[in-house]
């Protein structure tokens, strides 16, 4: 029999996970479970990370999570536990799946419009690094990472998961019409991926005017892809639109590892209550036991807890408030006291058991990602982050004597906007300044001449970091400062 990992997590998390196996158990579903140690009491016990090695070698051996909400500790320097699990284990697509649930009323569900919306969310990269840094007292930076590989592993699963599901349409959410080389790259994977798949629909749409749409017109959408921050904010909109986190389940894909969990977080103000809401983590193990292949099992639950919605039966935080709600333990009895029967509306059939599609395996050592493009790369300047409350035009006048015979100043930007050689007055200014250098008739550089401006430079100002100006091709691998 399958084993998996389970791992109850903090706050409600308990309740509703023993909830979740009530129903499981009922259902006789063929998995064995090796419960772990995760979460903030696992961190109170001086775990940095939040899992015990334990834990952490039982997920890797086993290669699916089924885990509760964990809370992060509040306080400097603690990362959320939830954040490390998917990144550690590279699940690279988070995939949440928004459907209309017949017996939980939303404007529209009232309105006769119904949902079904899949948003695959990038889960490693953007600013989910969490690489930030203070550079000056006054300027917080945070480094933004979209990389080639990392978007070809997401937009590959949700192109093929499109595909398997019947999509008819799948759409990229950005905002490269801002942020040209980070978006832009996700972009340009995006159409490169979707010329495989002839038969899906595939277009983009940028983010602000996605999250328009959806809210007016949610039915027009099947699958949508983006970037992790903007995913996490659309995918929330999403949960909305089909009546709230108790309703948004999700899967952590990976190629060796899987988690499954609720969108939803360890509920503090109703914790220990018994009355939290167990769907979304309900939904979360149907979608974990459709990906071991067991359908039958994900089909007989789930229809009966569509038959459970639609009767009216349900949780304080939903439904028809003149109807006596259950607490968590009554909603998970009622579901079971519901198998084998199904719903009006979109019952799911009893399909045979396929066998696991997973592609779990031991790994000896770290896959390095890395795609095999080449192309013609020179050095032909250097972007100097500097710290100074001076004019720009003092600026300039200093930066100019250390050009030498190679460099030519070209610009002076201060939070990405030109402040010299023209600019305005009215542009209001903080103390860290971007003064760039280019090589004078873009002769190539090296990383020792670079170093040399350094050198020199640094005698003038406090220099905070820097970035090679490179030129693949005729293709320029850096951005413009606006208005330069
Ligand atoms: P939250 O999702 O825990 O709660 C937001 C609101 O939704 C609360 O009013 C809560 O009572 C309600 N709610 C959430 N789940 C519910 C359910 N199943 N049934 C009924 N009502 C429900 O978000 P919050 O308060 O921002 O975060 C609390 C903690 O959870 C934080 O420590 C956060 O870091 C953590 N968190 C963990 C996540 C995970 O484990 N994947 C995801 C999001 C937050």
């Amino acid at each position: 029999m399958t084993k998996v990992a389970v791992a109850k997590g903090d706050g409600i998390g308990p309740e509703i996970m023993d909830a979740v196996l009530k129903v499981f158990n009922a259902a006789e579903v063929p998995l064995q479970y090796e419960f772990v140690d995760m979460g903030k009491w696992v961190f109170d016990k001086g775990y940095s990370n939040g899992m015990t090695p334990d834990a952490q070698q039982a997920i890797e051996t086993l290669g699916i999570l089924f885990k509760g909400p964990m809370e992060t500790p509040k306080g400097k320097g603690v990362k959320s536990v939830n954040v490390t699990a998917r990144k550690t284990w590279n699940t690279y697509a988070n995939k949440r799946v928004f459907q209309t649930l017949h017996g939980v009323d939303t404007v529209f569900s009232k309105a006769g419009i119904p949902v079904d919306i899949t948003v695959v969310r990038e889960n490693i990269e953007d600013t989910y690094g969490g690489i930030e840094h203070m550079i000056t007292h006054d300027v917080a930076l945070s480094r933004r990472f979209i990389t080639r590989p990392g978007s070809l592993q997401v937009i590959k699963y949700a192109f093929e998961m499109a595909k398997k599901k019947g999509a008819r349409r799948i759409t990229c959410g950005h905002k490269a019409n801002i942020m040209k080389i980070t978006d832009g790259l996700f972009l340009e994977v995006f159409y490169e991926v979707a010329k495989e798949y002839p038969e899906l629909k595939a277009d983009d749409v940028i983010v602000d005017d996605l999250c328009m749409k959806l809210v007016t017109r949610p039915d027009t959408f099947d699958v949508v892809v983006l970037t992790n921050l903007q995913g996490d904010i659309v995918s929330d909109l999403c949960a909305g639109l089909v009546g709230g986190l108790g309703f948004a389940p999700s899967a952590n894909i990976g190629d060796h590892i899987c988690i499954f969990e609720a969108v939803h977080g360890t509920a503090p103000d109703i914790a220990g209550k018994n009355i939290a809401n167990p769907t979304a983590l309900l939904l979360s193990g149907l979608g974990m036991l459709r990906h071991l292949g067991l359908m039958q099992s994900a089909a007989i639950i789930e229809n009966a807890l569509l038959y459970t919605l639609e009767n009216g039966q349900h949780t304080g935080d939903f439904g028809d408030k003149s109807r006596p709600s259950l607490n968590t333990t009554q909603f998970a009895e009622a579901i079971i006291a519901n198998f084998g029967k199904k719903p009006e509306q979109g019952a799911k059939p009893l399909l045979p058991d396929m066998p696991s599609t997973q592609t779990h395996f031991k790994l000896d050592k770290n896959p390095m990602l890395e795609s095999k493009e080449e192309s013609n790369e020179k050095i032909i300047g250097v972007d100097f982050f500097i710290e100074s409350n001076e004019q720009p035009i003092t600026i300039a006048n200093k930066c100019l004597r250390h050009a030498g015979v190679k460099f030519k100043l070209v610009n002076i930007s201060n939070r990405g906007t030109q402040v010299w050689p023209t600019g305005s007055v009215y542009t209001n200014l903080v103390n860290q300044y971007n003064v760039r250098f280019e090589s004078i008739d873009d002769f190539p550089l090296t990383q020792q001449d670079v170093l040399g401006l350094y050198i020199s430079l640094s005698g003038n100002f406090k220099i905070c970091s820097s970035e090679l100006l490179q030129m693949w091709g005729d293709k320029r691998a850096y951005s413009l400062a606006q208005g330069q």
